[in-house]
């Protein structure tokens, strides 16, 4: 059979939709070198729109390096210029912006994943190996800066909402907490979540597990630096999750699906929680198959494509992992584990989230 011709517009318009990844890519390197360098913060802290000259010596750059960067964020629309004087343009941050791109305790903020980009996109060098042998890696593969990545992903909007918004939300939680109960996180990374809870909530115990030695180095600082005496970090291959009832309350924030075993993991959940207790599970919204996230998940490229070089790597990084990777623990997948696992009940709960959706499970 012949290959259909090809219609000479629609040659154009493909070109364009790929390059345009391209400029997307390399705008999101210049997005980490904006983060990186502190271009973002002055701007946010400028009184007045500034020209390339004024902003490289704020940040104590050279001004021609910054003027070539301020040339691809205003094309991007990421940085708003005044063009009064077109040959001295001055640049600025929309208020929007300035919450996304420099202000790292509103619950938008956004610069998480551009901190990991360098060490992210490293991984292409090893992914062609990963995809001839099926063998991928796990998070500390992306080193320290990928831990720090993932924490300034997560702990703006875990800060924000996980105790005035997500607790309350989760049935008898919030009063089993203040009387004291034994709390795990597990896949804890860097502790955002788990020290919020020590610190708001005194009189229970919490530890926090994770198999990624830089996360946990990271959350055993930050637990000395909030002074909390009622939280630990452990890495369960050298100290197993107690399988005891021990737990009232157990969470796992967007990490199931990075887990080589999460069959395994959820009747561990099962066995450790107490049989009053309860399991929050928080994981990506997904839908079952390939036709509906791309076409109801407007983030769905970015999706599959962090999948291949962070989650779904993950969770192929021992032999026989299942790989669910991002958008692999949708709804009915999760109930389904949950149920096999002997838990009885699970609900949806109605939190507002871009990403996440909450499930509250109970034996
Ligand atoms: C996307 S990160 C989320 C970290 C943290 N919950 C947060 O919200 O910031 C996924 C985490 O799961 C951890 N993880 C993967 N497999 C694990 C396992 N079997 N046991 C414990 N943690 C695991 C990874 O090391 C990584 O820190």
């Amino acid at each position: 059979m012949q290959p259909a011709p090809i219609d000479a517009d629609k040659l154009k318009m493909f070109s364009f939709v790929l390059y345009s990844q391209l400029a997307g890519a390399v705008t999101a390197g210049m997005v980490h070198l904006g983060d990186k360098l502190g271009l973002y913060r002055t701007l946010a802290g400028a009184l007045t729109p500034m020209t390339s000259a004024e902003l490289a010596e704020a940040c104590g750059l050279h001004e021609r390096w910054v003027r070539e960067w301020a040339g691809n964020q205003v094309a991007a629309r990421l940085v708003e210029a005044d063009h009064g004087d077109p040959y001295r343009p001055r640049f600025a941050l929309s208020p929007e912006a300035r919450a996304v791109l420099a202000d790292d305790a509103h619950p938008a903020f956004g610069m998480g994943m551009f901190h990991r980009l360098p060490v992210t996109m490293e991984r292409l060098n090893d992914l062609p190996t990963c995809f001839a042998t099926g063998r991928g890696f796990d998070y500390d593969a992306h080193g320290h800066d990928g831990a720090v990545g993932i924490e300034r992903s997560f702990e703006p909007w875990s800060n924000a909402n996980l105790v005035p918004v997500v607790l309350p939300a989760v049935e008898g939680v919030l009063d089993a907490m203040r009387r004291g109960i034994e709390v795990a996180d597990i896949g804890c990374g860097a502790g955002s979540a788990i020290c919020t809870m020590a610190e708001s909530f005194p009189e229970s115990r919490f530890t926090g597990y994770d198999i990624s030695r830089h996360a946990l180095a990271i959350a055993r600082t930050k637990a000395v630096a909030r002074g909390l005496g009622n939280v630990r970090f452990v890495d369960p291959r050298d100290e197993a999750i107690a399988e005891d009832h021990r737990y009232g309350f157990i969470t796992t924030f967007d990490c199931i699906h990075d887990m080589t075993h999460p069959r395994e993991m959820i009747s561990i959940i099962r066995r450790s929680l107490a049989t009053d207790g309860v399991w929050l599970l928080v994981d990506i919204k997904a839908l079952d198959t390939l036709e509906g996230n791309v076409t109801k998940n407007p983030m769905a490229a970015l999706m599959y494509g962090i999948s291949v070089m962070s989650c779904m790597a993950s969770a192929l990084s021992e032999e026989g992992g299942e790989g669910l990777g991002t958008l692999g623990l949708p709804a009915k997948t999760a109930e389904s584990y949950a149920r096999d696992a002997g838990f009885r009940s699970f609900r949806q709960l109605n939190i507002e989230h871009s990403v996440n959706a909450f499930y509250e499970i109970r034996p």
